[in-house]
């Protein structure tokens, strides 16, 4: 008997975890370009439960509960009364903001973490609503009023629920139950070179649409064309016959496109400045339907790979970059305002970079932004990290439904050139198949990018590496992490290492470097020195010299991180000291030697 109750049990969980999953699958595509909607933020101090054993969601028997969980924001009625929790009355964190950086207590916290936030609101007549998060890390329950909206997985992309008609005037409460506690089959699985920071990381809106609003569109040039701009307008319960207006007032363009099944197709031929490092210019698109209007800035910009090479606006362009983790300066944990972003920015400037890799999940749509008005070209990817679980189907749809949140936020943006797919993922017939799917799912969402990963699988053959992944095959490009001079061979051999590529297709070196404590000098053979990683650099860029199918690089990292394997205190202290500036903005040795290879070499 007693083992009948046991498999009940577990049939019962996993169809649970089997209905979330597909929930999370069936969401709605988040409406484009939040910055200029009609939105009430909700950022500020939070209610926060900690709730390590998730009593706030499952009883006794390990059931969801359906009622008398926190969501419901329960008050005691009277003296009597048995409400074991109370939001009013305990921590309050900062949304947006993760919650390990906020408290000590909660500094190496991973598990669920309750959030409420009360707002009255004015719903607008004729108006819909929606609650829009632009990131929780990593899994979302999310309840307005007691009601559950839904659910959401994946710590780095937004999601939206529809509250239309579930807002009151006074008293609303929010409440999310947030969870970042690691899993094998999770995307990221549960090894990372990165701090695991939970909570709600990324700012929440309330949007308010007119009914009939223009929900996504799609504006760019078209493939290999400086001269065609294409694209389509989604409206949300558009009128059959509709026409939505597109408008480019400095290129003196005014058109109208029909909606047919709630989507308008448009294409004009228009003579851009195109977007460049040099020039990064954005143009002003306004898009209008009958009842909305929606306001854009816009650069058009052609990008391509030839042989080995890379073209951009049909010029052969090197790509001179940095790779950036989303930690913040100085005071480290998520970044969190638009003006951490710009500093991470100037940095990669003043390196004199015209490219970054935004490793290793997609950062803020500010981020992006940002780096598109001041001409920075991007690699944005998805966290396919290390050993995922190749061979799981939920897996592989988590990794997906990413990339396409991903794909839908940004790609509208010229900055953004390459979507990574996966970064050191090791050999396997369930590894390659699981990234030629995504590799696919990237060129039927969008054929004006290229699609790239980051390899460390390059073979040895006497003196040198060859590139020979059978991945090459499914991207345009291919990034190599090699660490010369740190995890393998010794700083001197570096500059003669020889390399070969079996694709004729460009190669970034996406991740070279090594650590140092800034301020720590020594012997350059001595490791965690500056004088060390300035070695290193000089070493790896001689190397990088010789290899005439590089046609950029995005060495490891712009600045110091917080990654929970790094335990070497009087050096790590929780971070990786690979940055070439320490977390409190201290540039070290190879920052002047990787500038200086920037600004008067390769220019
Ligand atoms: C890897 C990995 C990074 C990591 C780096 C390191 O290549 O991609 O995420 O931080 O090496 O070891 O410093």
């Amino acid at each position: 008997m007693k083992q009948a109750y046991h498999y009940l049990f577990i049939v019962i969980f996993l169809m649970q975890f089997n209905a979330v999953a597909q929930e999370v699958v069936e969401k709605t595509t988040v409406i484009q370009n939040i910055e200029s909607r009609d939105i009430t933020s909700l950022k500020g101090l939070w209610q926060a439960i900690v709730d390590p054993l998730e009593n706030g969601y499952y009883n006794h028997r390990y059931l969801p509960k359906e009622k008398d969980g926190y969501f419901e924001n329960k008050k005691p009625q009277s003296p009597s009364d048995l409400i074991e929790y109370d939001f009013d009355s305990d921590i309050e964190l900062m949304v947006p903001g993760d919650w390990n950086t906020q408290m000590e207590k909660l500094y190496y916290y991973e598990g669920t973490v309750w959030y409420k936030k009360s707002f009255d609101y004015s719903p607008k007549e004729n108006q819909i609503t929606y609650v829009y998060f632009e990131a929780v890390n990593y899994e979302a329950i999310v309840y307005l009023n007691g009601e559950k909206l839904g659910s959401h997985i994946g710590g780095y992309t937004p999601f939206q629920f529809d509250v239309t008609g579930k807002l009151k005037e006074k008293d609303n409460f929010l409440v999310v139950k947030v969870d970042n506690k690691r899993r094998r089959e999770a995307i990221p699985t549960v090894n990372t070179d990165w701090w695991n920071y939970g909570g709600i990381t990324r700012s929440v809106h309330l949007v308010s649409v007119p009914k009939s609003h223009i929900k996504d569109y799609s504006i760019q040039l078209e493939k290999n064309s400086s001269t065609q701009i294409t694209g389509w307008i989604d409206l949300e319960n558009s009128r059959e016959g509709e026409v939505v207006k597109i408008e480019i007032p400095v290129l003196n363009k005014n058109l109208e496109a029909e909606v047919k099944n709630g989507r308008a197709n448009f294409s004009f031929k228009a003579k851009p400045k195109l977007w460049s490092p040099k020039s990064p210019t954005l143009y002003t698109v306004n898009i209008s339907s009958n009842d909305d209007q929606v306001t854009d800035q816009i650069g058009f910009r052609t990008i391509e790979t030839r042989g080995s090479k890379f073209f951009l606006n049909g010029e052969n362009i090197f790509l001179k970059g940095i790779s950036i983790h989303e930690e913040a300066p100085f005071k480290t944990g998520r970044v969190t305002s638009k003006e951490e972003c710009i500093i991470l920015l100037k940095w990669a400037k003043e390196l004199g970079c015209n490219f970054i890799r935004l490793a290793h999940y997609p950062h803020s749509e500010t981020m992006v932004k940002e780096a598109e008005k001041m001409g920075i070209l991007v690699w944005s990817e998805i966290p396919v990290y290390w050993t995922v679980l190749f061979d799981n189907k939920d897996t592989y749809q988590n990794a997906e439904n990413q990339l396409v949140e991903m794909i839908n936020r940004d790609k509208n943006r010229a900055a953004i050139i390459l979507w990574g797919i996966a970064n050191e993922t090791p050999e396997s017939d369930a590894r390659n198949e699981f990234l030629k799917n995504l590799s696919l799912k990237v060129r039927a969402l969008d054929q004006t990018r290229l699609v790239t990963a980051a390899l460390d699988t390059q073979s040895s053959e006497e003196g040198g590496k060859v590139i020979d992944d059978p991945l090459g095959e499914y991207v345009d490009v291919i990034g190599i992490n090699h660490y010369c001079g740190w995890y393998v061979d010794d700083i001197e051999s570096c500059a003669g290492v020889q390399w070969k590529n079996n694709y004729d297709k460009p190669m970034i070196m996406s991740e070279m470097g090594g650590g140092a404590l800034q301020g720590l000098h020594g012997d350059k053979n001595e490791r965690w020195t500056e004088e060390y990683q300035e070695a290193l650099y000089e070493s790896n860029i001689e190397m990088m010299r010789n290899i005439e199918f590089m046609a950029g690089l995005s060495p490891w990292i712009l600045m110091d991180f917080r990654s929970s394997r790094r335990h070497l205190q009087r050096i790590q202290k929780d971070f990786n000291r690979k940055g070439l500036i320490s977390e409190q903005g201290v540039p070290k040795k190879a920052f002047y030697i990787l500038q200086d290879y920037y600004l008067n070499e390769n220019n």
